[in-house]
């Protein structure tokens, strides 16, 4: 077993809109996930792990705990909720960055994770070329106040998936093709913003924070790997290409093409997404994909697995995984093969800024939470990206989903993925306290031993 670089950044991470709550405190406005509807039977995101106004038990929790990293994102609506700047918002980052700091914690900042003012989103949100200048404003902002400190940024968090799947996490409800030129604007304020930042002359670097997983056939049939190369260019490559070539992938584009999905691209688009390039890539894993050629079933939409586009793929299960209790599959092998299929076509450091088991964690009596199951799944991972560190892929560091627990996506409470237990149900309101899960014990023993040891 490879051992892992001494700088390796052992972290963790979370969200703003999942994790603080005082959802309109302090100047903060409304965001889109404030105003969304809310699953039946699960908790809305308003007071969330309250991390807002616990944030300093938090980080002493964090420091016990061992992590050298702390990926978060900032709520752009806290911090520019009208267009102008809520000197109060700012400051509770500024906060959190400082004493993140002088806990020896390196703050990893992602500036948009599935957030968007609803002062913007009135205005056509992400369809609206505003938009883009609009990111921009709000991104200099945070490298002018934060980009002497902060050393890993990230601009969109997994924005593949508020591009196929918005529906599901409450970001956008609407047609492919809306949603893709939604995306090309994305891809665009992207680009635009790592030009700043790179202007700014920061020591720190800056990448996008796709969701990536490699994609199965699910036969030998060519058929079926002609439809696991189109899945994984829409759902991989398309953003990855852009991120790091600055252009789009030809497979993704000619599948958009097809569907009528391609966006209006101009010229001034064109040279903003070439010269706005990343240096290094952050990605969230969870599992990988099995696609079939389309047969045409209905498929369930989810995040995760349930793609199906008519005439080029289907996603199907993979019998040969096992399932987390909400139905996601578990490939721990598949991430070395992600990780693998992700250095080989773009050669950039990767670090990983979610993986992780959602779970209804049970707190005992004696207020403790016997989480081996999460412990297994991370162990797991762990052990194939120290293989995948081995056979040559630069991987800087691990942030596991999550820190703490929080609100999933669209599942609740219930759904937790934390290292640290918050006492609070859908259903109620609890008092919210934290207890160390017997998996912050496991965490803190890996970092401390810079690895799972021999
Ligand atoms: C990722 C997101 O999709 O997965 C997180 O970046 C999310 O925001 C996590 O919470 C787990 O998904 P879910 O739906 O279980 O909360």
């Amino acid at each position: 077993m490879s051992n892992f670089p001494e700088a390796f950044l052992w972290g963790a991470s979370t969200s703003a809109y999942q994790v603080e709550g005082a959802w309109a405190e302090d100047g903060k406005g409304p965001s889109v996930q404030d105003i969304k509807e809310i699953p039946q039977g699960t908790t809305d995101f308003k007071v969330a792990s309250d991390h807002y106004h616990r944030y300093e038990e938090d980080v002493k929790l964090f420091k016990e705990l061992g992590l050298k990293a702390y990926r978060f994102s900032i709520s752009w609506s806290r911090v520019m909720p009208d267009g102008k700047v809520n000197p109060a918002g700012l400051a509770f980052y500024q906060k959190l960055i400082d004493l993140l700091l002088e806990n020896e914690i390196q703050p990893i900042v992602t500036v948009f994770h599935f957030d968007l003012p609803v002062a913007i989103a009135e205005e056509g949100g992400w369809e609206n070329r505003a938009t883009i200048q609009a990111f921009a404003d709000y991104c200099q902002v945070l490298f002018e106040n934060f980009g002497q400190q902060v050393p890993l940024w990230q601009t969109i968090n997994e924005q593949n998936v508020m591009a196929l799947a918005g529906s599901v996490i409450g970001t956008s409800q609407k047609s492919m093709k809306e949603k893709f030129q939604e995306n090309h604007h994305m891809l665009v304020a992207q680009a635009l913003v790592t030009q700043q930042f790179h202007a700014g002359n920061f020591s720190g670097r800056i990448g996008p924070a796709p969701n990536i997983a490699s994609v199965y056939p699910a036969s030998e049939k060519p058929a079926d790997q002609l439809a696991a190369l189109y899945m994984s260019a829409l759902r991989n490559w398309l953003f990855l290409d852009a991120a790091v070539f600055g252009t789009y992938n030809h497979n993704a584009w000619h599948l958009l093409e097809t569907i009528g999905a391609a966006p209006t691209v101009t010229e001034a688009d064109r040279k903003i997404l070439a010269a706005g390039t990343c240096d290094y890539i952050a990605l969230n894993y969870y599992n990988t994909m099995t696609v079939s050629s389309y047969f045409q079933k209905e498929t369930k939409l989810d995040q995760q697995s349930g793609f199906g586009i008519p005439g080029f793929f289907q996603a199907v299960e993979n019998t040969h995984l096992p399932m987390t209790e909400f139905g996601w599959p578990i490939d721990p092998e598949g991430f070395r093969f992600t990780l693998n299929e992700i250095y080989s076509r773009y050669r950039l450091p990767l670090l990983i800024t979610e993986n992780g088991i959602g779970a209804k964690d049970v707190l005992t009596t004696d207020g403790k939470i016997h989480d081996d199951y999460r412990i297994d799944y991370l162990q797991q991972h762990i052990e194939q990206m120290a293989l995948a560190i081995d056979d040559g892929v630069d991987v800087i560091g691990y942030c596991p989903w999550s820190a703490i627990d929080l609100v999933s996506t669209h599942e609740g409470i219930a759904k937790r993925y934390g290292f640290i237990y918050v006492n609070s149900t859908d259903e109620q309101l609890l008092d919210l306290a934290r207890y160390k899960k017997d998996s912050f014990y496991w965490y803190q023993n890996v970092i401390d031993k810079n690895g799972l040891g021999e």
